[in-house]
């Protein structure tokens, strides 16, 4: 780890004002996380608050740990992911904004896990969580750094899904808001945010033409569907697989093929694999793949390729550049994996544009704030963001885009409230 001066290990403090002007870039399309920021200066109500925040360390990010600050909170941030950070935020964040931030951009599965342990060193009363590794940490190795925390929240489906696990082993020390469950999080973060961002990775990366290839979209939840929606937009032929027969049937009836892994292997130029499970792409499919495939992944965790799979089938492997790997089969095949088969929106692009993290990070600061003032009426659970919020954020986004909408008159608002009036 660095030893310097400024709190935090970086890579490279020279990056620092490069960071900050792609922080002030981001906040132009951020004004819901600004207007809130305007009021947390006046009311502090995260006044001298612990927040350790685990999310990946982007523009974006930065802007909401700014208005943490602003808020009054003692902020600290760490890597949700090794490969997912951008080290001019970095250097910015802990030099320029007063949040110490423990994230070098490539660092190794140790480093990862120092930084995460600096956390929970911090000893927080808040956590902030992508994917749940912090609470983890807390959960398994460190059980007695909980004992300050009161309330925390949740970004992300992956993370949603163990906290639940955690919570019906009846295991989880303090409540938690699912941010991902809330309808301006995941309608839009989820589905136009990865639909455009992991497209962004992989032309990124390879440069390759959309137009008349096959992509495979495995999962459609609400990542997939935004995946497939786009890729269908770029002139691919999608096909989609799943293993839900609601979400199979949706994906037919939004004009997508589906078909089992196996039987779509053979026809696939690329494949993303956007399912939160693991071994999504394993042995018999790379055996039916075509030569010179890309398998790319926009899930949180790199375990949706079976990489050591692949990897023990390969007679050679060749790095092509920073983020293709060229595999070689015993019988001559090359399968080509993006960005170590980590998520490829944010490991070979920049992530999600600032106007749908807005959103996000709107329900992050304001649930943030509920949490505070409400966590002693809260039992250890996995809690959705009230309404009130994610109706405010959706009215504020509208507002900040210039676009007004219609009102119910009374004679309307009485009539959804009666049952009386039919045929
Ligand atoms: N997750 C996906 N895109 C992101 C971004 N731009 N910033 C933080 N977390 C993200």
């Amino acid at each position: 780890m660095n030893s310097n001066s400024y709190k935090g290990d970086i890579k490279d403090p020279s990056l620092i004002n490069e960071g900050i002007q792609r922080i002030n870039w981001a906040s132009r399309e951020m004004p819901v996380l600004q207007k809130i920021r305007t009021r947390f200066q006046s009311e502090l109500p995260l006044r001298d608050i612990r927040i350790a925040g685990c999310l990946h360390v982007t523009s974006e990010t930065a802007n909401l740990m700014i208005t943490l600050k602003a808020a009054g909170a003692d902020v600290q941030l760490a890597a949700s992911n090794p490969l997912s950070t951008q080290d001019d935020i970095a250097a910015a964040l802990s030099l320029e904004y007063g949040v110490p931030t423990y994230a070098i951009r490539g660092e190794d599965n140790d480093t990862y896990h120092q930084h995460l342990e600096k956390m929970l060193d911090f000893k927080p009363q808040l956590t902030m969580d992508d994917g749940a590794d912090l609470v983890a940490l807390l959960h398994s190795k460190k059980p007695s750094e909980s004992i300050n925390v009161v309330g925390g929240t949740e970004e992300t489906t992956t993370g949603v899904i163990r906290l639940r696990a955690l919570a019906n082993e009846g295991n989880l020390r303090y409540p938690i808001i699912a941010v991902n469950d809330a309808n301006t999080k995941h309608f839009f973060d989820n589905r136009y945010g990865t639909g455009q961002s992991t497209l962004d990775g992989i032309i990124r990366a390879t440069n390759i033409l959309l137009a008349g290839k096959t992509l495979v979209v495995s999962g459609y939840g609400w990542c997939g569907k935004g995946l497939a929606l786009r890729g269908k937009g770029m002139g691919a032929r999608v096909i989609v697989t799943e293993v839900s027969p609601l979400r199979a049937l949706e994906a037919v009836m939004d004009g997508f093929q589906v078909l089992p892994i196996k039987e779509a292997a053979p026809y696939g130029d690329i494949f993303v694999t956007v399912t939160g499970d693991i071994n999504v792409l394993d042995y018999d499919s790379f055996q039916l793949m075509k030569s010179g495939a890309i398998l790319a992944n926009s899930g949180h965790f790199d375990s949706e390729i079976n990489l050591p799979i692949l990897n023990d089938i390969s007679e050679a492997k060749n790095k092509l550049s920073d983020f293709m790997e060229e595999y070689i089969l015993a019988d001559g095949r090359q399968l080509i994996v993006l960005a170590e088969g980590r998520l490829v929106n944010l490991g070979a692009a920049a992530g999600h544009p600032a106007s749908v993290m807005d959103m996000s990070f709107a329900n992050q600061a304001l649930s943030l704030e509920y949490m505070a003032r409400e966590h002693k009426k809260l039992e250890p659970n996995v809690y959705e963001v009230p309404t009130s919020i994610d109706d405010e954020i959706a009215k504020l986004k509208l507002n900040a885009m210039g676009i007004n909408i219609d009102s119910l008159t009374e004679e309307q608002e009485n009539y959804l409230k009666s049952w009386t009036l039919g045929t």
